[in-house]
């Protein structure tokens, strides 16, 4: 018997004696939220799962933006035992519908009302063909800027909201021996502040040009080249321990006070609430400079697996279900920072950056201002998004990169990925 026959028969033992047991079925459901704030928010999931009688699987894979957690999750499906649901993202959600994978949920989602209470955008973005396979939790808006408060007030600054503006105030920090923008040098964050730049630079259509139609004369324009000199300005208000670091230890360094400043989807929130931090009062919230018109989305999915189990099949269709209560969006939306996905909730318990989030999100539905987040897999395919990541890192890491061939490097990656 070769190792894999061996260790699937286990499994299968393994499997076949839970389900004897318990009368309820299981989910294992794979995700990256691992910092305090994220643990904090899908321990609600577990929780609710559980006191339906099911027993959940706690299947976490750390790192921010979600890349190793889809590396072992292609490992898990290949060899033929995916989990119930798994964390996704837009275009890997088409990617996986697309291999034959995931499974139907229109049952669901027609007893749930989904199309009547999801947003279309949203709700796009989880359908295959027209057919629900994953079910969004929550929706991100990445172009936050966070502050420090009390950095502020005492040195009598106020937040940058042009790009001019952040490197006055970063020069004053700076000189008074603070840390302007806490940052953490690892691909999706490089690109996360890359994209916030760069729809400044390039406003919405050009935005929606470079990085969702993937226009060749944008991705190597004029405008490019400046997001790319402006992003290499920006490094010089970072210190020199950011190679590596993770995102939540950036935005404690904001809550601590060693920073003033974090370019970092709302997801930061999670963490100065885990802290007990209140926005108005300890941090600040406001959108990444030049950018209030705009809102760059980032929706958190789960895709849901075919599985052959009857029981945790039932599971898996509760699961589905439990996400979009209302229950569940209220608190776990209230722990993560996002905004519930649904239009239809009391938003009272929420604090003011999440009522700005979802002002903004319906005001700019109706202005073009809604625009798919590329860092963080909204925009275009996982092969696309790779290459725009690897030029945008090695530029950002190279002391001599030149911002116009970067453009240009831009544009080629782009056409070889597609
Ligand atoms: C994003 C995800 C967020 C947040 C972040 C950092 O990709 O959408 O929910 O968890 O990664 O882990």
């Amino acid at each position: 018997m070769t190792m894999n026959i061996m260790k699937k028969s286990l499994l299968t033992l393994a499997l076949f004696s839970t389900s004897q047991l318990s009368q309820a079925g299981e989910v294992e459901v794979l995700h990256w939220w691992t910092s305090g704030g994220e643990a904090k928010s899908v321990s609600v999931l577990k929780e609710m799962m559980e006191k339906d009688g099911h027993s959940w699987k706690d299947f976490a894979v750390a790192g921010g933006g979600g890349e190793s957690a889809m590396t072992v999750l292609k490992t898990r499906a290949v060899s033929g035992n995916p989990p119930a649901a798994a964390q996704m993202k837009g275009h890997n959600i088409q990617e996986w519908a697309d291999l034959g994978f995931l499974t139907n949920l229109d049952d669901v989602a027609k007893q749930g009302n989904w199309d009547g209470i999801l947003p279309k955008v949203v709700a796009d973005t989880a359908k295959y063909e027209g057919h629900y396979v994953a079910v969004p939790v929550n929706v991100h808006r990445v172009n936050w800027l966070w502050a420090n408060k009390a950095i502020f007030d005492k040195e009598g600054l106020k937040v940058p909201s042009s790009w001019d503006e952040f490197f006055k105030v970063g020069d004053k920090l700076k000189a008074d021996g603070i840390i302007p923008l806490a940052h953490g040098g690892q691909p999706w964050q490089d690109a996360t502040l890359f994209e916030a730049i760069a729809l400044e630079k390039l406003g919405n259509e050009d935005y929606n040009k470079a990085f969702v139609e993937l226009d060749q004369d944008v991705l190597s324009g004029d405008k490019m080249v400046e997001a790319f000199t402006t992003f290499k300005k920006v490094r010089d208000y970072i210190d020199s321990n950011s190679p590596g670091r993770d995102w939540n230890v950036a935005t404690s360094m904001v809550i601590n006070g060693q920073a003033a400043m974090q370019v970092m989807g709302d997801w930061a929130k999670g963490e100065f609430s885990a802290a007990n931090k209140q926005p108005g009062t300890d941090y600040t919230c406001s959108p990444t400079p030049g950018t209030s018109n705009s809102f760059t989305f980032n929706v958190d999915s789960f895709a849901f697996f075919q599985i052959k189990d009857k029981e945790n099949q039932k599971a898996q269709q509760d699961l589905a279900k439990t996400i979009l209560s209302k229950p569940f969006q209220e608190v776990f939306n209230l722990n993560k920072g996002s905004i519930p996905v649904r239009l239809d909730m009391d938003m009272s318990k929420f604090d003011q950056c999440a009522l700005d989030s979802m002002e903004a999100f319906k005001a700019t539905a109706d202005t073009g201002g809604l625009v798919p987040s590329m860092a963080h897999g909204m925009s275009t395919t996982s092969y696309v998004q790779g290459a725009m990541f690897d030029v945008i890192t090695n530029f950002f890491n190279d002391n001599d990169a030149d911002p116009k061939t970067a453009a240009e490097k831009l544009a080629k990656a782009v056409k070889a990925a597609q």
